[in-house]
């Protein structure tokens, strides 16, 4: 009863935030990320007899706080179809800074919800798992799959329905090489989820944000099927720059001045016809896309700007799980 399993994070072209009222974390708006090649978590999942408890050991620290009832909720999901209900070790590794903006809890419950369906020997289709995912962290569902994967918006009133991520494109399709700038290693100060709710409840944005978001993932999966790379551009930017400024209106400013400069360094290769462009998520990381043939002269770029850590290159994977066998 033991299984190890390993996920790709997702950054979303066209974002998720805000969740809809009723029970079961649907979220309020449709979104479109794309999966990557070197932002991984690796999580194993034991059900031990007699143990009194869930361990949850996260980057060798055991925990003993929200991160672990997170975990501990999945499991109970997965407890409730097993014939003999156990407490589970779940030991995790990130190869990334851990709630920072960078999707950790993307891959980290995609990786978790593949473990643990593994572990506790249910034969569950992707979908299933993608659902699971999806309650513990919504942009977990669409780290189950690769290429341009789709989360679309739950239902407006209360229903048990299952809603999982659907693969749309895959990264040949369009394939785009992303630069993430990493600000920091800290963590962030407020979480994603404790983000958007105070920004669903007190916005005066919110409900504009909501009309956009639904209109821009359609626009950018229109963009990306017609591989028109300036009007996806145009519209991820947008996308992201109305979250923030949703946020912003609440007094969450995830974006630092790093975070600033590494945008206008985007902005003026876009003006000298260079095709970059860039999104953020919750944190102040800027993540960069750009064709693959112009990725050696725009990561120079994107390491010169300062206060810049580091600039990691990842591809867009069309495989997010990998088992045991596969590592
Ligand atoms: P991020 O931008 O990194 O996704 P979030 O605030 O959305 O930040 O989520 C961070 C939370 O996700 C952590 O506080 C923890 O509860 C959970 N998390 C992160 N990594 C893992 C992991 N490997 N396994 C399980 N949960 C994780
Ligand atoms: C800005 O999926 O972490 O990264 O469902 O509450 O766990 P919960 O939220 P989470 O939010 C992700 C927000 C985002 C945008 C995105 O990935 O779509």
């Amino acid at each position: 009863m033991k299984a190890t399993a390993r996920a790709s994070a997702n950054i979303a072209l066209a974002k998720y935030w805000g969740k809809r009222g009723c029970p079961g974390n649907y979220p309020a708006v449709p979104s479109l990320s794309v999966t990557l090649t070197q932002l991984t978590t690796q999580t194993t999942v034991e059900f031990i007899d007699r143990l009194p408890r869930d361990e949850f050991v996260l980057n060798n620290v055991l925990r003993s706080d929200r991160a672990r009832d997170r975990v501990g909720h999945l499991l109970d999901e997965v407890r409730a179809r097993m014939l003999r209900p156990l407490y589970a070790r779940v030991t995790s590794t990130n190869t990334f800074p851990t709630a920072s903006g960078l999707a950790s809890s993307a891959s980290g419950f995609a990786a978790l919800s593949a473990a643990a369906t593994k572990a506790a020997e249910l034969s569950w289709s992707n979908e299933r798992i993608s659902d699971l995912a999806r309650r513990a962290s919504a942009s977990a569902a669409r780290s189950i799959y690769g290429g341009y994967v789709l989360l679309r918006a739950g239902p407006e009133f209360g229903t048990k329905d299952e809603l999982s991520a659907t693969p749309v494109f895959s990264a040949t399709h369009l394939p785009l090489v992303v630069f993430v700038c990493v600000v920091t290693d800290r963590e962030k100060e407020i979480g994603s989820t404790a983000a958007m709710l105070r920004t669903q409840e007190m916005s005066p944005y919110y409900h504009s944000w909501i009309e956009h978001a639904e209109r821009t993932c359609r626009q950018i999966q229109a963009a990306i099927e017609q591989r028109d790379l300036e009007h996806l551009a145009e519209l991820v930017e947008s996308n992201t720059l109305a979250m923030h400024a949703s946020a912003l209106s609440v007094g969450i400013l995830y974006a630092t001045e790093v975070s600033a400069r590494i945008v206008e360094v985007v902005r003026r290769l876009r003006a000298c016809g260079t095709m970059a462009f860039f999104t953020m998520d919750a944190g102040p990381h800027v993540k960069v896309f750009v064709r693959p043939e112009d990725a050696t002269k725009v990561c120079l770029e994107l390491e010169r700007v300062e206060g810049v850590l580091r600039v990691t290159k990842a591809a867009i994977s069309d495989v997010s799980i990998r088992w045991e066998s596969d590592l």
